[in-house]
């Protein structure tokens, strides 16, 4: 297979062409950071939200949960501290027009001569830095640097680490940024708020600004006295919310990676601030396995703990599960322990008690959160690169053509099951519709009759769908159909009466 670049031009071809994922509102140009999905994609995202849903809360008896609304009092946000400081600390650069994350920039200081230089990169951690400088080919990316920096860079001159946002103005102004070899051109940080803003009702004026929400996490919060005062859960116990979350975002980028309007699936976990590291370790390690087990593999996924810089000012601990994605590896979901910081803010903010009271031990306290917190379109986008493959196949005459086909894991796969006639006479269609009608009323089914059938494997193989079954002439004289597996292309005979239960059985549904 090609570059990894070259492998995700190709995902997003087949994704346009197939129906899976279209630019939002194409036919006037399209707008930055939000996608439609297609007939294909929408079934493929239900699937996903179904298994979470399913796996988390319907088949769990400590998680419930709930579908509040999108736009909410803005005090929630507030208290919650996206108000403040929701957003990203940016800076420009002048020279090559480039915008950065002021948290994303590391530098290496140096002094030469009596003089102070510091080069930057982005980078997403210490960490991340540390490697970044070790990879880093100063000669590739600055050609037109200094001679004496060249040296520094090439290990001739102590250096010292730092990040950007550390730095005093004065030093500031002596930074090189990451895609120039001019000195100070990047601008001083500018904080930006990630939420989009709206007025309810018919003023618009500050007294009826409000936010459509960021994330799903705060409509869990604000419902969890609710779901207390009318459930028979004790602590501990989990709130579930799947739905819609827009992030301002300044970079939309990586196809649908970082959108502004995307699906979160997130869980509070609400427990005893003695058994918060207990339940943290459970939840980081259940919500990798459920990648895994719906077909991530595990060498393209990793759990990574925050490094303490990472560590935002309330989480005692996070771990991100990444994905290596063909563009690299970034985050599908984060687990966190986020103490009892939402609800102590809430109980502040709304005056109303928040404290739970354990009757068997006599106890008050505040329950600390643990947060699994995913998207749903970046958990799409990983199932989708990972199932893409492409290989070979005869066709119609025996020769070998390149074949596109989706691995998907069987309860992702938006149709389980294709039903064709051989050709378009001798009772074939009816047959294979009967087949098809009784198979629909059970799992996601598909009935064609267009085209050469060689040419209809193939658009079900780029479909990612398991099964395909041909009702032929021998159908008639012995009541079987060939039954074509999507994985190995090898096809078996059954009995046409049998065709849902070996699906069923086969896929496990
Ligand atoms: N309540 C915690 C929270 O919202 P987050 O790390 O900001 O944490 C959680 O977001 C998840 O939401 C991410 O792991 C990612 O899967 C998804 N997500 C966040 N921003 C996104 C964006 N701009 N586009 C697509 N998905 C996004």
């Amino acid at each position: 297979m090609a570059t990894e670049q070259d492998r995700m031009e190709r995902i997003v071809a087949l994704a346009k062409r197939r129906g899976f994922i279209f630019p939002g509102s194409e036919i006037y140009g399209g707008l930055n950071g939000f996608w439609d999905y297609g007939p294909l994609g929408v079934e493929l995202k239900r699937n996903i939200k179904d298994a979470w849903w399913h796996d988390c809360v319907t088949t769990r008896d400590d998680v419930v949960g709930v579908d509040a609304a999108i736009i909410m009092n803005p005090r929630v946000w507030e208290a919650s501290g996206h108000v403040a400081g929701f957003g990203d600390p940016l800076v420009d650069c002048t020279d090559s027009k480039n915008r950065y994350r002021a948290d994303h920039l590391y530098v290496r200081n140096v002094e030469i001569d009596g003089e102070d230089f510091f080069i930057a990169l982005v980078a997403s951690s210490s960490n991340d830095a540390d490697e970044k400088w070790q990879k880093w080919k100063p000669g590739l990316i600055r050609g037109k640097l200094p001679k004496r920096i060249l040296r520094f860079l090439e290990g001739l001159y102590d250096y010292k680490d730092c990040r950007y946002l550390d730095l005093t103005a004065e030093q500031r102004a002596r930074v090189i940024g990451p895609d120039t070899d001019r000195i100070g051109t990047l601008t001083e940080p500018r904080q930006f708020n990630l939420m989009f803003k709206t007025f309810v009702g018919a003023m618009e004026d500050s007294s009826a600004l409000a936010y459509l929400r960021p994330e799903t996490a705060q409509g869990i919060f604000v419902n969890y006295k609710n779901v207390l005062d009318t459930s028979r859960l004790k602590v501990p116990f989990g709130i579930a919310q799947l739905g819609k979350a827009f992030r301002n975002e300044i970079n939309p980028r990586n196809y649908t990676f970082r959108s502004r309007e995307f699906e979160q699936m997130e869980i509070e976990f609400f427990c005893h601030p003695k058994e918060a590291d207990k339940w943290y370790a459970t939840w980081r390690q259940a919500r990798f396995d459920w990648y895994v087990g719906l077909g991530l593999k595990s060498d393209r996924l990793r759990l990574r703990d925050h490094e303490k810089d990472e560590l935002a000012h309330y989480a005692k601990a996070c771990a991100d599960i990444e994905y290596a994605f063909p563009f690299g590896t970034s985050e599908l979901e984060g687990v966190a322990n986020r103490t009892d910081f939402d609800l102590k803010q809430h109980q502040e903010f709304s005056g109303r008690d928040m404290t739970y009271f354990d009757d068997e031990t006599k106890e008050r306290f505040l329950p600390y959160v643990i947060e699994p917190s995913g998207g749903v379109d970046r958990a799409l986008l990983a199932f989708l690169c990972e199932a893409y493959d492409e290989d070979e196949a005869p066709d119609e005459n025996g020769k070998p053509q390149k074949r596109t086909v989706l691995r998907f894991h069987p309860r992702l796969a938006p149709i389980k099951v294709a039903v064709f006639p051989l050709v378009k006479k001798d009772g074939m269609p009816e047959k294979a519709r009967a087949i098809y009608e009784e198979c629909r009323r059970h799992l996601a089914a598909f009935y064609d009759e267009k085209g050469a059938v060689g040419r209809r494997y193939r658009r079900q193989d780029e479909a990612g769908t398991p099964f395909c079954v041909t009702v032929d002439g021998q159908t008639f004289e012995d009541g079987t159909v060939t039954i074509r597996d999507r994985d190995t292309m090898k096809q078996e005979r059954i009995g046409a009466e049998s065709v849902l239960g070996y699906v069923r059985e086969h896929l496990h549904l």
